[in-house]
């Protein structure tokens, strides 16, 4: 393993100003994307969504530090036949893929679930590897049950270590495979629960992570942190303010997450756009830690797009302004100088 060059691919990926776009939806979650806007699920449809943002200029060149794809789309090329990989190539972004297989239940462990793809990982990786991909994501799924449900709450201790050593086991194949490994582990935000509650499990989570991740041999300067930011649950009452979440998500990172890694991504979870946006901005411009702190987005970065587009040609330029506009903001917030004055301003 070439520690030195996992840590510059890292470091690239959370450069000030930009951040990752999660383009890897599976099939099932892209059809739900485009359902919304009453879009056929097909290859072709989902080839010119992909397309239409990796070709979005300055986007991709000066907001885009990576962008993680699907095992189809890492395949796939534009319509002129150019591959997905070769165009983001020449924008500047480095090609990520999504490894993991989805989640399944955990046995034993009723409400919790876990996630799969390890097992012939090692050679998937090479042939990722071969296609260009430099970074990996794997993603772990927390559920916090409803707040009444005293026995069998979730997670559970067992939950949390069985999804953080799958995580420290992937990672450790992807720095073999000289892959950078984005760990995730995604406390839902869906549910009734506090934000206290959130915060707790959180700190339990990425503890019990870099513990993992220690004993699987993981290098943490070779690693990227995706985590969720500590919020409340969507269907609780009492909804936390940005100067919370910020300084409660900035608290459990510092408790939880060893200075030697580079960069923390977060995902999006599906906060509103200029929710997820705003709450980045806030801790950026807190400030004070050792990591840079920037955005892992899916939805965050491309709702607008999707609704602009809604599977029409005639929409492209539309759908890209709305692209261009997302990522600016959200480069904006990485080095805490978004406003909402400036995300009202509607681009030319
Ligand atoms: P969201 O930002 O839409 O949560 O997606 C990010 C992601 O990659 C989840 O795994």
């Amino acid at each position: 393993m070439d520690i030195e060059a996992l840590n510059k691919i890292a470091v690239a990926m959370v450069e000030p100003g930009t951040g990752i776009l999660a383009a890897d939806e599976s099939h099932g979650t892209i059809g739900k994307r485009f359902t919304s806007i009453n879009v056929e699920n097909n290859e072709t449809n989902r080839r010119d969504w992909r397309e239409m943002l990796f070709r979005t200029q300055p986007a991709m060149q000066d907001h885009i530090s990576g962008v993680i794809l699907y095992d189809e789309t890492i395949r796939q090329s534009a319509a002129d036949g150019t591959p997905f990989v070769k165009l983001m190539q020449d924008a500047g972004a480095i090609p990520g893929i999504k490894v993991d297989m989805g989640i399944t239940p955990l046995a034993g462990r009723p409400g919790e679930t876990i996630t799969q793809g390890l097992d012939g990982l090692r050679e998937r990786l090479a042939e990722y590897y071969e296609l260009g991909a430099r970074f990996a994501k794997w993603r772990a799924v927390i559920e916090i049950s409803h707040p009444d449900q005293y026995v069998r709450s979730t997670p559970t201790r067992g939950g949390m270590k069985a999804n953080n050593h799958a995580l420290g086991r992937y990672a450790a194949l992807c720095q073999e495979a000289g892959i950078v490994p984005i760990v995730e582990p995604e406390v839902l935000m869906g549910g009734h629960h506090s934000v206290e509650r959130c915060h707790e499990v959180t700190e339990k989570v990425l503890n019990s992570l870099f513990t993992e991740l220690y004993e699987q041999g993981v290098k943490l300067e070779g690693t990227i942190l995706k985590p969720n930011m500590v919020v409340a649950g969507k269907k609780c009452a009492e909804q936390p303010s940005r100067e919370e979440i910020a300084e409660r998500t900035i608290k459990v990172l510092k408790d939880t997450v060893p200075s030697a890694v580079p960069g923390i991504a977060f995902l999006s979870g599906g906060q509103e756009n200029e929710e997820a946006t705003r709450n980045l901005d806030m801790m950026n411009k807190v400030g004070g830690f050792p990591w840079k702190l920037t955005y892992s987005f899916g939805r965050a970065l491309q709702q607008s797009a999707l609704f602009a587009w809604k599977g029409k040609a005639e929409n492209y330029d539309a759908a890209q302004t709305a692209f261009n506009h997302r990522a600016r903001m959200n480069g904006l917030a990485s080095k805490g100088e978004w406003s909402a004055e400036i995300d009202d301003t509607v681009d030319a």
